[in-house]
């Protein structure tokens, strides 16, 4: 399979949560700031973006924004499939903002995130979407000159996706930056090829969810560990 290389990079509590209130302690600090440099980090390596779940990308970028998709006209099905839709300008761009979202439920404002750090703004948003979606929220997309593509009937189909991005798309490698079930998804399709973790010096709790949810047994060989302002900064190649 011809897919690119995916690099799981996250902040964790040390019992290896990935959401919850711990997040937004003051004690979380250092380690998100340090989050994004890597993250800014990868993006002048070549990183291609990052991969993250509809509710990622809600929290992060869209705020819960949905459009009315009443004025909308269904995009038509062709041979029983709805079509991909690639956009030149997505073609010829670099840096990738890629919502796993199955049903077509993120509503965005432009075809860019807006962001003022350089390892965000500007990423051209990808939607990628399974036959779930409503078929209006296509021609949403498509008026918004949102690029979008196809991988399964009601879930998404995580090497079929990322072979489609491959296909498609211009970077060897993307991170991939959660949730905890987008992160299961790919590890159980045995995509996630390397982790990048920055680990704050706190415990989550019960509310948190793991890094994986879902998850499944894989191996991995501790490449780097370096503490940095009370964090550990961890980097694991998969074996
Ligand atoms: N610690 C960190 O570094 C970090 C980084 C990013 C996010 N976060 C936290 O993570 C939290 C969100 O995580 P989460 O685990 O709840 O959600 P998530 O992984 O962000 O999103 C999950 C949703 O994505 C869609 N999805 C992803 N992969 C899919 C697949 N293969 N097939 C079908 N649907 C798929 C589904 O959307 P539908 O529900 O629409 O079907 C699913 O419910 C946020 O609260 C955020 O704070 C933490």
């Amino acid at each position: 399979m011809n897919r690119p290389y995916v690099i799981c990079h996250m902040v964790t509590s040390v019992d290896g949560k990935v959401t919850g209130e711990f997040l937004r302690r003051p004690e979380c600090e250092s380690a998100t700031e340090i989050y994004y440099e890597i993250n800014r980090e990868y993006k002048e390596q070549g990183s291609g973006g990052f991969i993250c779940g509809r509710v990622t990308m809600e929290e992060s970028f869209t705020g819960g924004f949905y459009p009315d998709l009443s004025g909308y006209r269904p995009v038509a099905r062709e041979c029983g499939h709805y079509m991909n839709c690639w956009f030149d300008k997505t073609l010829e761009a670099n840096y990738f903002a890629i919502a796993f979202d199955p049903k077509g439920r993120l509503g965005w404002q432009s075809n860019v995130i807006e962001d003022s750090d350089p390892g965000y703004g500007g990423a051209a948003i990808i939607e990628v979407l399974t036959e779930q979606v409503d078929p209006r929220y296509l021609a949403y997309l498509e008026e918004k000159e949102i690029s979008y593509c196809f991988a399964g009937e009601s879930e998404i189909d995580v090497p079929l996706a990322l072979e489609t991005l491959s296909l498609h798309l211009k970077p060897a490698f993307y991170l991939l930056e959660g949730g905890s079930i987008v992160n299961g998804h790919l590890l159980r399709a045995d995509c996630v090829d390397e982790l990048s973790l920055v680990q704050a010096p706190l415990t989550a709790g019960n509310d948190g969810k793991p890094l994986f949810s879902g998850g499944d047994i894989r191996s991995f060989e501790l490449t780097r560990a370096e503490s940095k302002k009370d964090c550990l900064v961890l980097n694991y190649k998969k074996k």
